[in-house]
């Protein structure tokens, strides 16, 4: 593997959780694969998980770690080509990249949407210029349209905890006070669909995601409805996609926070959700500390899940 960045760089998706598994009964095992190389992070936006989880991964298979957080000590990145830079960005991502791959031998990189333009946004303008000019394997870890280290974490969470073959799962928007990138979501359903599980995504008008990752998904606009039968809930707020509300809130209705009531219209569903998560908007107390909650093992997830992808990119080194 060279990049990640989405569900087709990890090829067949069983054997992918296959060896999760195996790399999760040692995974101490591939500790010489990361010999004296290193995996620099570099962090436009925040993270608990993602930073934990992946520079475990890569300390568990003998890399040494680098972080950088961009807007904390690092000079301010001006993006955009052709700019005269008289304002407050010192230096230019065209220099700043080739430098950082000179330093490493994988680069993971967090980099949002930032609502300013959709087009942007959704050619990953960022992620791909250290594509371009690292000389380097880049993981994403969450960019402006998928979050698959996330999604691969859910498809293992999933599978490990699934009671049936084929289980519904049911993506469900829910509410949130801030505007929130459709990463995760469109992530979610782009490595859904690449499963033979019952997949349904629900949400109020106006929150349909791109075509391209809803794809084979069935959207039910009752979320009641969409909950039946559920074997597994998986809540997420995100923003409109749509124009001309790309990045705007257009729903705040409480009705669609997940609660008890919600999972009694489920098959005794499993509740996921990706974290950070706010309580009493996106899911009540009671659900995500309730005996179906897989909250924290999804979380955990997150370390296989990168450990897979980065044993995977040094194999190939
Ligand atoms: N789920 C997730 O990516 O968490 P962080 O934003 O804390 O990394």
């Amino acid at each position: 593997m060279r990049n990640f960045t989405n569900v087709h760089d990890i090829g067949d998706l069983k054997a992918a959780v296959a060896e999760a598994l195996e790399v999760k009964k040692d995974r101490y095992a591939y500790g010489h694969l990361g010999h004296n190389k290193t995996m620099l992070m570099i962090f436009f936006n925040s993270s608990l998980r993602t930073r934990l989880s992946t520079q475990k991964a890569a300390m568990n298979l003998g890399m040494n770690t680098m972080v950088l957080d961009i807007n904390q000590g690092a000079w301010k990145l001006e993006t955009e080509r052709g700019v005269v830079m008289d304002g407050d960005k010192p230096e230019h991502l065209l220099e700043a990249v080739p430098v950082m791959g000179c330093y490493c031998d994988i680069i993971g990189v967090r980099s949002f949407a930032q609502f300013a333009s959709k087009e942007d946004d959704y050619s990953e303008k960022i992620l791909n210029q250290f594509i371009d000019y690292s000389g380097r394997p880049v993981v994403s870890m969450e960019a402006a349209t998928r979050h698959p280290l996330q999604s691969f974490a859910d498809l293992i969470t999933i599978e490990e905890h699934k009671e049936k073959p084929r289980p519904k799962v049911v993506m469900t928007w829910a509410p949130h006070p801030r505007s929130l990138p459709q990463a995760v979501p469109n992530s979610f359903a782009e490595w859904m669909n690449e499963t033979d599980y019952d997949f349904v995504i629900t949400h109020p008008e106006g929150y349909e995601l791109d075509p391209q990752f809803v794809g084979r998904a069935k959207v039910e606009y009752d979320q009641k409805k969409a909950l039946e039968g559920a074997d597994f809930v998986y809540a997420k707020n995100w923003a409109a996609y749509q124009d001309p509300n790309y990045g705007k809130i257009i729903n705040t209705d409480r009705s669609w926070t997940v609660g008890k009531e919600h999972m009694a219209l489920t098959n005794n569903a499993q509740f996921m959700h990706c974290l950070p998560v706010r309580r009493n908007m996106i899911v009540t107390d009671d659900v995500i500390e309730g005996p179906r909650s897989l909250v924290i093992p999804e979380a955990a997830n997150r370390e296989i899940s990168a450990q897979v992808v980065l044993k995977r990119i040094l194999e190939s080194l």
